[in-house]
């Protein structure tokens, strides 16, 4: 994708990746509107860094999807630009009462919230010259966390939703890119905690992004030299011996 000169809207642009994300994009030229569920962090965003706009949006409600689009046709028609960044992951004790809630909420979130978002706003990018739809998987779609089976599948889920995407919409001006994070220290599921633990640090795995979408502008799945033996683990040989070692990684 080009990065520069673009108008982009980031779900998930409160914290963490949206948020260092939205800050590197307008730092190299491009407008950004970062949108969320925390209120107080979207005023506190926008105060800090002038320039960012903000929306409150939450993912898990398709009205609130259909207002944010209402918003961004009044004030920023422009946007040419969705990263589908908002998403939760919390742990999953098949054995508790409270499994199902959370496997729940984590599909409305993570896919649903991904797949409404791509819904809503489609036929509104198909309009502009160049745009772009960047959904937001993991290195978790390719070789699960055992203590996250749900948040496992909505990213596997997201990967196969992306890859047919990109088919349909290859006929139209619409640029489909999946962004593939290995664990990174942020507040998620407290990878940002674990001291000494292999989360990459954030500002690490921003710089390496930025490169890779500054150098290789045809990257479809944009990944960082970490998340590859996740990746590739299964063309490796190397899934059975990851897996285990996830399983035991005390997540
Ligand atoms: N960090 C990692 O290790 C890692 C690895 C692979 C993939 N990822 C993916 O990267 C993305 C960003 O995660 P992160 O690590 O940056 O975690 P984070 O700091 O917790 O950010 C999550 C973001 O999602 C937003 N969000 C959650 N539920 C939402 C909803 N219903 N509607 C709108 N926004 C919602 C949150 O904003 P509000 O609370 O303000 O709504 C927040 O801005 C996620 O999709 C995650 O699965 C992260």
């Amino acid at each position: 994708m080009k990065t520069t000169d673009k108008t982009i809207l980031i779900t998930g642009g409160t914290s963490g990746l949206g948020l260092g994300l939205a800050l590197r994009f307008q730092a190299a030229g491009n407008r950004v509107i970062v949108a969320g569920r925390r209120r107080n962090l979207l005023d506190q965003i926008v105060r800090d860094n002038p320039g960012i706009e903000a929306i409150a949006l939450d993912v898990a409600d398709p009205s609130s999807i259909l207002r944010a689009r209402e918003i961004v046709e009044e004030r920023f028609p422009d946007v040419d630009v969705l990263i589908n960044m908002a998403g939760i992951m919390q742990p999953e004790d098949l054995h508790s009462d409270g499994f199902l809630a959370t496997a729940e909420a984590t599909v409305t979130t993570n896919l649903l919230g991904t797949i409404r978002m791509v819904a809503a706003f489609t036929e509104f990018l198909q309009a502009k010259n160049e745009a772009v739809i960047m959904n937001v998987s993991s290195g978790l779609a390719f070789v699960p966390l055992a203590a996250t089976p749900t948040y496992d599948a909505t990213k596997s889920a997201v990967h196969g939703f992306t890859e047919a995407l990109r088919v349909q919409l290859a006929d139209t001006s619409v640029e489909v890119l999946e962004l593939i994070p290995p664990a990174v220290a942020t507040t998620l599921m407290g990878q940002d905690q674990h001291e000494g633990g292999n989360a990459m640090p954030v500002d690490e795995y921003l710089d390496e992004v930025m490169s890779i979408l500054g150098t290789r502008p045809d990257e479809k799945q944009v990944m960082v030299e970490r998340v590859k033996m996740l990746r590739y683990a299964e063309v490796d040989g190397t899934y059975d011996e990851i897996l285990a070692m996830l399983a035991g990684a005390g997540h």
